[in-house]
């Protein structure tokens, strides 16, 4: 276990190296210089991102009885707190605060992420502890802090309420159970999905979607290795690696909590500590502050942090801006309408 990690480790080390060395010879000669220009063919299959799909194929049924549980405050303990509580859609599918508050206004011990193409996430939550949509439900529902409530409590509550008997019974052959609640709850969540954004217009063929400037970030974001973590079609969501991996992150810090420590509270492997699932970083410009502590108000702040500790470069002002713009290129929209 212990000598698969390290070979993992090793070759994590030996690709970073690869892309840094890549980078050092085009900062050397001089950058930005010429890339081959974008054509239609170049801007698909070649790509590490991928368009978000335009059809779901999910149950319209089952994504109408989801959107309406998970804006029901009454799954939760007294009635005050519901997914939607901290997870606004209107608002980029999070609370956009450093730490979410719970019932009896509690504050949380971590920054919320979008539920917004969570579906598309090979693991949830930021130490990547739930394999699936489905299971990361019990922990809001039931944590104390959160929505304070009980699965008894909240099936009681929904066979009181005869729309909700009367949707449950029409869709699932056994009615209001805890797994159809979950069912229901995910399927509605994998319908987030916000399709085309500029960036996904511009991955489909339109080379005009985005400004010379932003094509240039994300050249960049590319060049300097961004994409050996944040890539696919969410941009993130597919692996998990150390927050620090060049420099030491939490360095100097004595105020550390259980969540700093990433997979390493689930795992109790050295080699876990401060390890997290790389974020989606679709709509990011609209959600944050950013980083599992909220450690960076501004998306120009996380960039700053992603370049020097995730690949040891300090970037000038432009660069990051660059990079900013082009991050801006990944919001999209929900409903037909553009997230903001
Ligand atoms: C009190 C605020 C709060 C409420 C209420 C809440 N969440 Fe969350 N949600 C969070 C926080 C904070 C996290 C990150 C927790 C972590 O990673 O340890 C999170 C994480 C998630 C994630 C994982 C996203 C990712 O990228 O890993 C999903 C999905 C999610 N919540 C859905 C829900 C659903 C569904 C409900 C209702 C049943 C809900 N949340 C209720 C605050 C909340
Ligand atoms: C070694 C993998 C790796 C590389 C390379 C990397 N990131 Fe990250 N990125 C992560 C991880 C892991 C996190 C979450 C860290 C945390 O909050 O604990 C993250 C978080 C972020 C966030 C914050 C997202 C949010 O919702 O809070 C942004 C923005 C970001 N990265 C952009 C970049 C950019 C731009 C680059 C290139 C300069 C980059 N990343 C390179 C792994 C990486």
């Amino acid at each position: 276990m212990k000598a698969r990690y390290k070979w993992m480790a090793g070759a994590t080390l030996i690709t970073f190296l690869a892309g840094f060395s890549l980078f050092q010879n085009d900062w050397q000669q001089g950058s930005p210089r010429a890339l081959p220009a974008y054509s239609d063919a170049d801007a698909s299959a070649s790509e590490p991102i991928s368009p978000l799909p335009l059809t779901l194929n999910l149950d319209p049924r089952k994504v109408a009885l989801g959107d309406r549980l998970f804006h029901e405050k009454r799954l939760s303990g007294d009635a005050t707190v519901a997914c939607a509580s901290c997870h606004n859609l209107k608002t980029g599918g999070v609370d956009r605060l450093a730490r979410s508050r719970g019932i009896g206004g509690q504050l949380g011990g971590i920054n919320a992420p979008t539920v917004f193409n969570s579906g598309f996430n090979y693991r949830q939550f930021w130490n990547a502890r739930a394999r699936t949509l489905e299971d990361q439900i019990d922990g809001p529902l039931q944590h104390s802090g959160e929505m304070g409530g009980t699965w008894p409590k909240a099936l009681d509550t929904l066979a009181l309420d005869t729309h909700f008997r009367t949707e449950f019974a029409a869709l699932y052959r056994d009615g209001i159970t805890v797994a159809n609640v979950k069912d229901a709850i995910a399927t509605f969540e994998r319908s987030l999905s916000t399709p085309n954004s500029r960036f996904d217009l511009f991955l489909r063929g339109n080379t005009a979607a985005l400004s010379d400037f932003e094509l240039s970030g994300y050249r960049l974001f590319k060049r300097i290795g961004c994409t050996s973590c944040h890539q696919g079609v969410n941009v993130g969501g597919n692996m998990v690696q150390k927050l620090g991996i060049i420099e030491n992150y939490f360095e100097g810090r004595t105020d550390l909590t259980d969540a700093d420590q990433g997979r390493f509270s689930i795992t109790h492997l050295e080699e876990d500590r401060y390890v997290f699932r790389v974020p989606s970083l679709r709509n990011v410009a609209i959600t944050p502050p950013y980083l599992h502590d909220a450690s960076a108000q501004t998306l120009e702040k996380a960039i700053q942090i992603m370049a020097r500790y995730q690949l040891g470069i300090d970037l000038g002002s432009n660069d990051v801006a660059r990079i900013s713009a082009f991050l801006s290129t990944l919001t999209g929209e929900y409903k037909g309408g553009q997230l903001q």
